[in-house]
């Protein structure tokens, strides 16, 4: 039986769902997510759980009649693996992004890159070392699990590729060579990423990094061969995009984005291995460190920023006043997900800042259920942009969870509202 309250905050959903244009296209199911995008030519380089398909960008560009124009700014605070940088860099439109995480920020620089034949002939022509036992290769690392991740020879042979690859003296070159050993290094180890963590193989196959390292190149190299355009490499900024006021990016066509979803999963956490043997941070104080900068979307994140309510609508002072009477998983839960929405309040109100009249942002988002609610993020950010001055065109539902698990059935009529969402606002 649902309470009083309950189904009162269900009827605001539903309200909120008439007043916003909200409707369903399930076209974009599977392009709010990865699955397509791993087949696809040098975004398929790493595997990013988090990112969303090339062809989400195109279709929004189409919807919103921007596919022909010819010089746009399309802008991505949160970039991930760079999917909008990259797919707007191939369709020859500027792009500039923020991404805090600096080995997701150097990847993305890597595949948004121009290489030139003899970049690529460098590449190709980079030699394996012959393998040799090493001294306690592990001692290195600082990082607890190193030894569950790979066996001693596994992780000499890597430290042999990062001996060699250093000595290259081509920045672009060296570059992607690093970007091809990170990239096969989930493969070669024992774990595998797993929703909010590395979770140890059921099955693992025992590959060679040599080997892995060799099939990564000549996959790297196809793509850059095949590839005919040398258009404008995006502006990519390693930095937390609350700090967009500070840098010069203006008169912004589209942003076109996905934040971390509301939903306690830390996106620092499954890229340790990445982080650690590309000596991409030094420890686990200079990690702490980074995940307070971060947006906060979970627990490892911020939670004691200072703010008055200016960034909460009716509906979520009504959310978060059902949720503290509930008794959650987390005490810290109800503040994380205040903060959560103060810090999209910052990032959007920063971008409306530096956006086009008519210009449009373009947010795709899921929504995240606690204590059997569902917090309907995707209606919250589209009135916190009204907040700010942007008008919602619409939202499109890509994607509903009808899983009937038993997680789900607790939800009751809140199911519904287990969905990723694109919020179209306007300037
Ligand atoms: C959902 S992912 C984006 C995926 C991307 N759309 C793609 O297709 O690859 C969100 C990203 O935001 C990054 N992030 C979190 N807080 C940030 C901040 N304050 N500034 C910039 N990036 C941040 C995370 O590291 C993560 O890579």
């Amino acid at each position: 039986m649902e309470s009083n309250f309950q189904s009162a905050l269900f009827q605001n959903y539903k309200e909120r769902d008439r007043k916003l244009n909200v409707y369903s296209n399930f076209s974009y199911k599977y392009l709010v997510n990865f699955s397509q995008t791993k087949e696809l030519p040098i975004h398929r380089w790493f595997y990013y759980q988090e990112g969303y398909s090339p062809k989400l960008v195109k279709n929004i560009l189409k919807h919103l009649g921007l596919l022909t124009k010819k010089k746009i700014l399309v802008f991505d605070p949160f970039a991930g693996s760079g999917t909008t940088l990259l797919t707007s860099k191939q369709l020859g439109f500027k792009a500039s992004g923020f991404e805090i995480n600096p080995f997701s920020a150097f990847m993305i620089r890597v595949k948004t890159r121009n290489y030139s034949e003899e970049d690529l002939k460098q590449y190709s022509n980079f030699k394996i070392p012959e393998y040799k036992k090493m001294k306690d290769s592990y001692s290195k690392y600082d990082l607890s699990i190193i030894k569950k991740l790979f066996d001693e020879q596994k992780l000499e042979k890597i430290e042999i590729l990062k001996e060699a690859i250093g000595k290259v003296s081509n920045e672009k070159v060296k570059d992607l060579l690093v970007a091809t050993l990170l990239s096969i290094l989930e493969s070669v180890s024992y774990y595998r990423k797993a929703g909010n963590g590395l979770k140890r193989k059921r099955v693992h196959k025992d590959l060679d990094p040599f080997i892995e390292f060799q099939k990564k190149r000549e996959e790297i190299l196809l793509d850059l061969i095949a590839k005919t355009s040398n258009n404008a490499e995006p502006l990519i900024i390693n930095d937390s995009c609350l700090n967009l006021g500070k840098y010069d990016i203006n008169e912004i066509d589209i942003s076109i984005f996905s934040p971390p979803y509301a939903n306690c999963f830390d996106p620092f956490e499954v890229y340790k291995i990445e982080l650690w043997i590309g000596e991409f941070i030094n420890g686990y104080a200079d990690l702490k460190g980074k995940r307070k900068n971060a947006l906060t979307s979970n627990l490892n994140a911020n939670l004691n920023k200072e703010f008055n309510s200016e960034h909460r609508t009716d509906l979520l002072e009504q959310i978060l006043r059902v949720l503290s009477k509930k008794v959650l998983w987390d005490k810290r839960i109800v503040k994380m997900l205040d903060t959560y929405f103060y810090d999209m309040y910052i990032v959007l109100n920063e971008i409306f800042n530096k956006t086009k009249e008519k210009g449009y942002c373009v947010i795709v988002v899921g929504n995240s259920s606690y204590g059997n609610i569902t917090v309907p993020t995707d209606i919250i950010l589209a009135e916190i942009g009204e907040k700010i001055g942007f008008k919602t065109k619409e939202i499109i539902v890509g994607r509903t969870n009808e899983a009937s698990s038993q997680q789900h059935a607790k939800l009751g009529s809140f199911k519904y509202y287990v969905r990723e969402s694109i919020v179209i606002l306007q300037k």
